[in-house]
């Protein structure tokens, strides 16, 4: 079974970004053969500096095996990489209604955030069905909000299929992740890059230390009891700590005579705790940039092979059939 799945490097991964998608994948890389792609390509829709993108796309290889991808067991690369998708994006572009791209839920909710109505931004969902379609993929690991773009992905392909044949291309399905890991941020609202109440993974312990601070509580004082379920420190520190340690620390809430600043501190320590291992291995990645880099060619060069594989087929199908002299 092949699993693939991208993310955007539109910034630094947070906790959400964690547990909401990078833990799955991790554990989905066992016993599957794995594609995970860094989407540069999808990225250019909002990121506009290139040294900031060409940042992030290293930030986010380094966090990504920091956080125990397993380029033994998944191929890491960049989407970039395989430029092959560009030419599947624009073979699939040939049949897709126009009326298809429009009912997008994606592209109206950026416009009306006000992102600009670029063409790339409109045609994203056929760049992210050539992702797709052109590593064979039989499932795709997404957020809620991307499940939309299989499906159009999986249309895409039909009507492909329906014109150059049945078994062209390989119809996907979506695994949905498990997202009552809605991890909240500072503010109490879905943690977001777009609303700007992240923590991010690798803070340095100053800065995680500001932003644990700074989380939104209600003004109950020290002695009055609390109710853990209804405070965003509690549902943050579930995600770290052992059941054991949650049920200690909602015990201190239920029993009044704790503030919300030893709240912070456990949420705090066990943070640290939990991401301990992993800061450290970033650290090692970070002082032997050359690991990156050879995680990041050879991954490009298992997925190319897949790809320039699929493309054959594909342009075979269509009839763009090689000229003998090239
Ligand atoms: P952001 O909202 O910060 O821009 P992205 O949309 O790039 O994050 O999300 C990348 C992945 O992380 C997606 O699979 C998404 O579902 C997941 N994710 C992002 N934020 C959260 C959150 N607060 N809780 C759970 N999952 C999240
Ligand atoms: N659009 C996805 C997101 O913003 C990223 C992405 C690009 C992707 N191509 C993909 C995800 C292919 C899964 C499969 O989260």
């Amino acid at each position: 079974m092949n699993i693939l799945s991208g993310i955007q490097p539109t910034g630094r991964f947070h906790w959400g970004n964690y547990f909401g998608a990078i833990q799955q994948y991790v554990t989905l890389q066992d016993n599957t053969q794995a594609f995970y792609f860094i989407a540069d390509y999808h990225a250019l829709t909002t990121v506009r500096d290139p040294k900031v993108l060409a940042d992030n796309v290293r930030n986010a290889a380094m966090d990504l095996l920091a956080l125990g991808l397993d380029p033994a067991k998944a191929a890491l690369f960049r989407q970039s990489d395989v430029p092959e998708v560009a030419e599947l994006c624009w073979l699939l572009l040939t049949v897709t209604p126009q009326s298809l791209l429009e009912k997008c839920h994606a592209y109206k909710d950026k416009v009306a955030k006000g992102l600009p109505a670029d063409a790339g931004l409109f045609t994203y969902p056929a760049l992210m069905a050539a992702d797709i379609l052109i590593y064979d993929s039989d499932v795709v690991p997404v957020g809620v909000d991307q499940v939309q773009h299989v499906e159009v992905t999986r249309d895409m392909a039909l009507r492909f299929n329906g014109y150059y044949g049945e078994t062209v291309l390989r119809l996907p399905t979506h695994k949905v992740l498990d997202s009552t890991a809605k991890v909240p941020g500072t503010d109490r609202e879905k943690m977001s890059k777009s609303y700007g109440n992240t923590i991010d993974i690798f803070e340095s312990d100053k800065s995680l230390r500001k932003k644990i601070m700074s989380i939104k509580t209600d003004s109950l004082g020290v002695d009055d009891p609390k109710n853990p379920n209804d405070c965003a420190i509690y549902t943050l520190y579930q995600l770290f700590a052992s059941p054991e340690q949650q049920a200690a620390l909602a015990q201190r809430y239920r029993a009044g005579g704790m503030g919300y600043g030893e709240a912070k501190q456990a949420l705090l320590d066990a943070a640290l705790a939990y991401f301990g291992p992993a800061r450290q291995k970033r650290a090692e990645l970070e002082a032997n940039p050359g690991i990156v880099d050879d995680v990041l060619k050879q991954g490009a060069t298992r997925a190319r092979a897949k790809a320039r594989e699929t493309l054959r087929r594909v342009r075979a199908a269509c009839g763009l059939l090689a000229s003998p002299i090239v």
